[in-house]
C-alpha cells in the first residue's frame, strides 16, 4: 500500500519542518508495512527532503508543468522535481482540473513528462456530484482514464478522488468504491497494462473511516488531504495500513 499525504497550499517553512519531523518521529517509533509519501508545496520540497533524507518516507510534488523548459513563467518542470529527489508527482488533481482549467490532454502531457524523467505520476480522476447523481460516474472516469493516461511502458498510479468527497466529510459507500475500482482494474486489463498498478482512494479520509476503506478489494493505498496536516492522525493511518 501507499499512503500519500497531499499538503496542498498549506504550511509556512517552520510548519513544513515541524510537520515532516513529527511524521518522521512518529513512524520511527512504530512498525508499519506501507510506503509513506508526502507532498509538500513545491517551494518546501528541498526543506522537507533534507528532513526525511535518511528515512523510508518518499517525497512527491503536487503538480508539474506540461513543459520541460522555456518561456513558461512560474512553471516547475519534471526534471526540476527530479533534481530535488521527488519520486512521485501528483497530476490532474481536481483542484487543478477544475480550478486551473486543466484538460485531460494537459494531464496526459504532465504524466508523460513525469514518467520520462523517471518519476511516478499519481494520475487523479474523479466525478462531480452531478455526474454521480445522474449515474454517469463510471463513464466520466473511464473517459478520464482513456484521455489522461499515457500508453507507454512506465509505472504510474491512479488516484480515484470523487470531487464531492474532497474536504466534505462524505465518502462513497464501499460498494460504489468497489464498483469503481473494478471498472478501473478492468480498464487496465483491457488496455494491456500491468496488473500491479496501484489504485488509491482519496476524499475525506480520516482515522475513523480508514479501516473500512482498507477492506476494499483493489485498494492500493490512500491519498489524504486535510488529515495529512495532522501528524498524529496521519501517522496512525500509516501504521494501520498493511
Ligand atoms: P481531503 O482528504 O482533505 O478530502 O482531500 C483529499 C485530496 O484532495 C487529496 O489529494
Amino acid at each position: 500500500m501507499l499512503i500519500a499525504g497531499n499538503w496542498k497550499l498549506n504550511c509556512n517553512i517552520k510548519e513544513a519542518e515541524d510537520l515532516s519531523s513529527s511524521i518522521l518521529n512518529n513512524l520511527n517509533h512504530n512498525s508499519y508495512k506501507s510506503e509513506i509519501a508526502i507532498f509538500p508545496p513545491t517551494i518546501y520540497i528541498e526543506t522537507v527532503s533534507n528532513i526525511i533524507k535518511n528515512s523510508n518516507i518518499s517525497l512527491g510534488a503536487q503538480d508539474c508543468s506540461i513543459n520541460i523548459s522555456g518561456a513558461y513563467t512560474g512553471d516547475v518542470s519534471a526534471p526540476m522535481l527530479n533534481d530535488f529527489g521527488c519520486k512521485y508527482s501528483i497530476v490532474g488533481h481536481s483542484e487543478r482540473r477544475n480550478g486551473k482549467y486543466e484538460s485531460n490532454k494537459d494531464v496526459y502531457l504532465k504524466a508523460k513528462n513525469v514518467m520520462e524523467y523517471n518519476m511516478i505520476p499519481i494520475i487523479c480522476v474523479g466525478e462531480n456530484a452531478k455526474d454521480r447523481d445522474e449515474g454517469n460516474a463510471l463513464n466520466i472516469i473511464k473517459n478520464q482514464l482513456d484521455k489522461s493516461i499515457p500508453k507507454i511502458n512506465k509505472e504510474f498510479i491512479i488516484a480515484y478522488e470523487p470531487i464531492w468527497a474532497i474536504g466534505s466529510g462524505k465518502i462513497p459507500t464501499l460498494d460504489s468504491i468497489n464498483e469503481m475500482f473494478n471498472m478501473i482494474r478492468q480498464w487496465l486489463l483491457n488496455s494491456g497494462m500491468n496488473n500491479n498498478i496501484k489504485i488509491l482512494y482519496g476524499g475525506s479520509v480520516n482515522k475513523g473511516n480508514a479501516k473500512e476503506l482498507f477492506s476494499c478489494k483493489h485498494l492500493g493505498g490512500l491519498l489524504i488531504g486535510g488529515v495529512s496536516l495532522n501528524p498524529n492522525e496521519f501517522s496512525e493511518i500509516c501504521i494501520m495500513a498493511s
